[in-house]
């Protein structure tokens, strides 16, 4: 199985969902390919501090993409095809129209495009309250065509006890969707 995944981050609160699997998983040794979009980066450094310059010491294995470069090798679905999966976590709701409506601006909508086409599974982390129609009507859209659409709310079934175990039971939810393993929260009726 590829340990290859593409991360995007856009401009949706909730940034740190983002920032949290990078590191879940480039502990597991994936390589990740990571795209932020200009305001995703305005929003990492508003809720997290976080910069470009920060990524990169922190985390050997993941390659910053610009989000212009669309000759990038992940925008072709002959690459794309060896990638585990395309993370938009978190998803804008002008991001996911973009992708519903097929009008690529930049390299997300690109590899967004490029996932569905080529059946690389593609997840989109939703965030944005409360949801119009034409955000609804979206989401309809990209899971018609394949997208797995998971909204940002966590469960509280598992008595989370930190702010931490909140956005891991998220985190943990995207890592379900595409079956990976891990032990990031309490499972229904585990020990
Ligand atoms: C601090 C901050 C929080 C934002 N939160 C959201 C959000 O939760 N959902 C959303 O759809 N847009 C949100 N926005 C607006 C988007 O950043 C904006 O629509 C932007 O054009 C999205 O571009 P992108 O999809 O290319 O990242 C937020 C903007 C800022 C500055």
């Amino acid at each position: 199985m590829s340990k290859r995944m593409v991360i995007c981050i856009t401009g949706a609160s909730g940034a740190v969902y983002g920032y949290r699997l990078l590191q879940v998983l480039t502990s597991m040794d994936f390589n990740i390919d990571l795209v932020v979009s200009s305001s995703g980066w305005v929003v990492l450094k508003q809720e997290l501090d976080v910069t470009k310059h920060k990524i990169l010491e922190e985390f050997p294995q993941v390659r910053i993409i610009p989000e212009k470069d669309i000759a990038s090798p992940i925008a072709s679905g002959s690459r794309l095809i060896n990638y585990r999966g395309v993370l938009v976590t978190p998803c804008s709701m002008s991001t996911l129209a973009h992708i519903a409506n097929g009008t690529n601006q930049n390299l997300i909508h690109r590899v967004c495009e490029v996932a569905l086409k080529e059946r690389v599974p593609l997840l989109l982390l939703v965030r944005e309250a409360p949801y119009s129609l034409v955000h609804l009507e979206n989401m309809l859209k990209v899971a018609r065509a394949g997208a797995i659409v998971l909204p940002a709310s966590p469960g509280f079934y598992h008595r989370p006890k930190s702010l931490a175990e909140i956005i891991d039971f998220v985190v943990g939810k995207v890592l379900d969707s595409l079956r990976i393993e891990h032990n990031l929260y309490r499972r229904w009726k585990e020990e």
